[in-house]
């Protein structure tokens, strides 16, 4: 295999949850952290609650990662003043609040930050998804160019929902390893994918060649170690997630 030190540039690190090694995952300190870190691209999740609001959180649960408990779907708007999402990653970040995507979004276009947004699959129907697409789509039509956002998801069927709703927002269809064997092609065609999101781990060669050949932007997740970066960009991908944008960056 031929290696190729090509030059790397920031807009090549995508700030995964922000900078979830210094800051509490998915919270404005994180994203703050990010443009201040020289990232260009952040990556959070997004999933809607009964009451319609757009949650930045990304596990189904509250439990992890706020003083909270239970699915993230049942909060209120109204709770959540209530909602401590720092002090489970340290005393410091007490009282940091929950974000939702229209703060989010506030905050890109506040420090100049391109976003990609990860739609959760909901799991409260067909109805509650449309609705998350389509409510997602309202607040990203904030940007000035629709290419400074990337809609991505592991579930096709919001993907698709997307592509129909607001086909002007690139999509990128995320695979988890096991997933890439079952058709990744198929499901990039059927939801006009400009973007592959693999897992990184056992990626090989071989994918990253098939994906590039078939026009594709690659970007693996979730990558920390330089290692692994040089060794998949020698392979051709294109960007990576990484938790540590801001260290990746600074070391250019
Ligand atoms: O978008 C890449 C990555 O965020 C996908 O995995 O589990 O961190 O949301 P996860
Ligand atoms: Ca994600």
């Amino acid at each position: 295999m031929v290696q190729v030190n090509a030059t790397r540039t920031a807009d090549q690190f995508w700030a995964h949850r922000g900078i979830p090694s210094r800051f509490p995952e998915n919270t404005l300190p994180s994203f703050q952290a990010a443009a201040e870190g020289g990232a260009k691209w952040i990556e959070t999740d997004v999933d809607i609650c009964h009451d319609g609001t757009l949650l930045i959180c990304h596990d189904a649960t509250l439990d992890r990662t706020t003083n909270a408990s239970g699915p993230c779907a049942d909060l209120r708007r109204d709770d959540l003043s209530q909602v401590d999402a720092g002090a489970w990653f340290g005393p410091q970040f007490k009282n940091t609040p929950l974000p939702v995507l229209s703060e989010v979004v506030d905050l890109c276009l506040e420090h100049g930050l391109n976003l990609n947004l990860e739609l959760k699959p909901t799991p409260n129907g067909a109805q509650a998804a449309r609705h998350l697409v389509e409510s997602a789509v309202k607040e990203l039509t904030r940007f000035d160019d629709p290419n400074r956002v990337v809609i991505s998801s592991f579930n096709p069927l919001l993907l698709a929902t997307a592509q129909e709703v607001a086909p002007q927002f690139p999509r990128g269809a995320l695979f988890e390893h096991l997933a890439l064997e079952l058709g990744w092609k198929t499901i990039c065609e059927m939801v006009g994918a400009t973007a592959i999101h693999p897992e990184a781990a056992h990626l090989t060669a071989e994918l990253v060649a098939q994906f590039r050949n078939e026009g594709l932007e690659v970007r693996p997740w979730t990558v920390n170690g330089s290692a692994q970066a040089n060794q998949l960009f020698n392979w051709g991908v294109t960007a990576i997630f990484t938790d540590r944008a801001d260290w990746f960056i600074e070391n250019l």
